[in-house]
């Protein structure tokens, strides 16, 4: 099947052209000023946006966590994600304390295969560092893990300075990278029982016992023992200006660090938790949204190249789930959707307000993730040979974005209402159209990406 996409214009990380692309069976075969091809089915893209599939490099889909599991699974996340424009997500495969990587890879090969609707990789959350799961570590990387993950709270899955000294040295040997969720859990739990002997259980207390410092004290010391292992690491959803100021500080004496942020740290502030009861509830997440003055900061490094990609860390639950906590904030399942609408947000508050290039927004949700997680050229990049997964953008629709019509099984959009300059119009997922008009048309067509090592 040859598919000709005609007269659009193709947006990379170093520039935006007029161009046709050739898709010939799953893969590109030629982008040019003009190509005529005869037998091709033409989809005309005049006036639209052509985009590599986004990436979303993190995502939970079918988690157990706080004594429930995550609203979406791989079939109704992925079908969320194509949607949206990402071809390709990267799950946290994780490993619960006791069980072998194998078994936590192998369960989520299992909640993945023939669910899909968008291709996925994983990355293996380690929540248990011993000398056997060091053992398990190069058979990772040989079924194509090569990113690793871990939580510097969260009693079920964090691991202790030492451990994580430990895990890096380990890693840094196959050449693979760790994300990092960095909060200090001793300053979380000293004020969560602090807040809970007054009574101050209501969601609103949520954000308080997370400030800005637990997530700047735990950056500095991840990496400060990246430094003496000498590795680069992986700050996952940063969410403050102090966060920032110690990376740069660390990036100042010579340490290589790249940070990811998400939607909900730029475009919400932490009026969200004035809201009372359940629509509090609706932005629990960790860390949590911070003051307009952070997110007005991670914009500016955004455009100064100080924070390399924009996911989603897309963890979502009902309203159903969400009240388990509203008598009792320390028990409310923590995340929110979000891997449907990062494409039309980064579009319309990035790009049309002027804060990012278009250019910057591929490198942002394509090239360097796809660089960053070792997928790079087959994913990330418009070029001859690349996997044929494709956004088609429409510049000239608008959408209100809306739980009503959103794919995500949560029952709730944290930007319900918000209003979008663009609609995902087509997507192309290697070589076969997926959505058309914003709608899907072929269902449960990811398949499992191997990938090599990072190479941002
Ligand atoms: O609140 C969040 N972000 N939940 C998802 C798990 C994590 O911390 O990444
Ligand atoms: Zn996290
Ligand atoms: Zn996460």
């Amino acid at each position: 099947m040859t598919i000709l996409l005609r007269g659009g214009t193709v947006v990379s990380a170093s520039n935006v052209k007029k161009l046709d692309v050739l898709i010939s069976g799953s893969k590109i075969t030629k982008v040019a000023r003009h190509i005529s091809a005869d037998t091709a089915q033409v989809v005309d893209c005049t006036g639209k946006l052509i985009f590599p599939g986004f990436i979303d490099a993190h995502t939970h889909f079918d988690l157990e966590v706080s004594d429930t599991v995550t609203a979406d699974d791989f079939s109704s996340g992925t079908k969320a994600a194509i949607c949206g424009g990402t071809t390709t997500i990267i799950d946290f495969a994780t490993q619960n304390k006791g069980e072998t990587l194998a078994t936590a890879l192998n369960n989520w090969h299992i909640k993945a295969f023939s669910k899909s609707s968008c291709d996925y990789a994983f990355h293996m959350a380690i929540s248990d560092w011993n000398e056997n799961i060091k053992e398990e570590v190069a058979s990772m990387f040989e079924q194509g893990v090569t990113s690793f993950k871990a939580y510097m709270t969260y009693p079920a899955m964090m691991l202790s300075d030492e451990e994580l000294f430990d895990m890096l040295s380990t890693l840094k040997k196959y050449g693979g990278i760790v994300s990092v969720h960095c909060e200090n859990h001793g300053i979380i739990n000293a004020l969560t029982k602090e807040k809970k002997e007054k009574g101050e259980l209501y969601v609103a207390t949520h954000p308080k016992v997370r400030p800005s410092v637990c997530e700047g004290e735990a950056i500095d010391r991840l990496l400060s023992i990246a430094k003496v292992v000498d590795v680069p690491v992986i700050i996952v959803h940063l969410s403050s200006k102090e966060g920032l100021q110690v990376v740069r500080t660390h990036r100042k004496n010579g340490s290589k660090v790249y940070v990811e942020t998400c939607p909900q740290y730029l475009l919400l502030d932490d009026t969200v938790y004035d809201k009372k009861g359940i629509e509090g509830a609706k932005f629990v997440c960790s860390p949590p949204i911070r003051k307009k003055q952070d997110s007005k900061e991670l914009w500016n490094a955004l455009k100064e190249s100080e924070i390399d990609t924009v996911a989603t860390d897309h963890c979502s639950f009902t309203l159903e789930q969400k009240s388990k906590g509203l008598d009792d904030f320390s028990k409310m399942p923590n995340g929110m959707p979000g891997v449907e609408t990062r494409g039309v947000l980064m579009y319309t508050y990035g790009v049309c307000k002027n804060r990012i290039k278009l250019e910057r927004m591929c490198k942002l949700l394509c090239e360097n993730p796809a660089k960053l997680y070792g997928m790079y050229p087959k994913k990330g990049v418009i070029k001859e040979g690349s996997d044929a997964d494709i956004v088609v953008l429409d510049i000239k629709a608008k959408e209100i974005i809306s739980k009503d019509t959103h794919h995500s099984n949560a029952d709730y959009s944290p930007f319900e209402g918000v209003r979008t300059k663009c609609k995902v119009q087509s997507v192309f997922l290697r070589g076969k159209q997926v959505v058309k008009d914003g709608e899907i048309v072929l269902e449960n067509k990811g398949k499992f990406v191997h990938r090599a090592l990072s190479d941002l």
